[in-house]
C-alpha cells in the first residue's frame, strides 16, 4: 500500500551536543546559531521516501539535562532506531554517550536499531575524541557512524537513510 511505514526514532546524548539542531536540520532545513535547551523531550514527524519506500519518522527528540533523564525511557523503550549523539569537541559528551549506551541495553528494546553521530563536524580541527576509538566502538555493539554537522548539513540524510535501509529491508 502507499500508506507509509511508521518508524518511531528518539535521539539521546549529552545537554548541548546538537540533538534538537539536528532534528531542526534534517526536518526543517534550519540551523540557529542560539537555541534553547530542550525541555522534557519534543516530537517532530517528517515524512521519507527512501527508493520505493515510503516512510513517516516519528522523532523523539529527548533533552539531555541531567535533571530530565529518567523521562527517556518513556521514549526510547518502544522505539525502532536510536540516534546517540556526542559532540566531537567535547569528550565528556561521548562518555556520556556509552552510557546511553549502556541503559538502552539494559531497559530499551533488543532489536533497536543504533546509530552513533558525532555532531559538530564543521568544528573538526578541534576534535578531541579518536576517530579510531568511536569507530572500534560503533561496530563493537553494531552501529552505524557517522560524523555530522547541523550547521552544515554534512552527513545528517546519511543517518535517516541508514535506518531506512535496515527498515525498508525487512
Ligand atoms: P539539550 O536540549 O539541552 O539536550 O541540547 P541539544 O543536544 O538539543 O543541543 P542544541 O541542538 O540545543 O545545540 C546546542 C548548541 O550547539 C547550540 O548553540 C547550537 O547552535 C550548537 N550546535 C548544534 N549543532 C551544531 C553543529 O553541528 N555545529 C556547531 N558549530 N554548533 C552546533
Ligand atoms: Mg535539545
Amino acid at each position: 500500500s502507499n500508506l507509509p511505514i511508521q518508524i518511531k526514532v528518539v535521539i539521546l546524548g549529552d545537554s548541548g551536543v546538537g540533538k534538537s539542531s539536528i532534528i531542526l536540520r534534517f526536518v526543517y532545513d534550519d540551523f540557529k546559531g542560539e537555541t534553547d535547551s530542550t525541555i522534557g523531550a519534543a516530537y517532530k514527524g517528517k515524512v521519507y521516501q527512501h527508493n520505493n519506500c515510503n516512510i513517516q519518522f516519528n522523532i523523539w527528540d529527548t533533552a539531555g539535562q541531567e535533571k530530565f533523564k529518567s523521562l527517556a525511557k518513556m521514549y526510547y523503550r518502544d522505539a525502532t532506531a536510536a540516534i546517540l549523539v556526542y559532540d566531537i569537541t567535547n569528550s565528556q559528551t561521548y562518555d556520556g554517550l556509552k552510557e546511553w549506551y549502556r541503559e538502552l541495553k539494559e531497559f530499551g528494546p533488543e532489536d533497536i536499531i543504533l546509530c552513533i553521530a558525532g555532531n559538530k563536524e564543521d568544528l573538526v580541527d578541534s576534535e578531541s575524541v579518536q576517530l579510531d576509538t568511536v569507530e572500534e566502538f560503533a561496530e563493537s555493539i553494531g552501529a552505524y557512524y557517522k560524523r555530522t554537522s547541523a550547521k552544515t548539513n554534512y552527513g545528517i540524510d546519511m543517518i535517516f537513510k541508514e535506518i531506512a535501509n535496515k527498515v525498508c529491508a525487512d
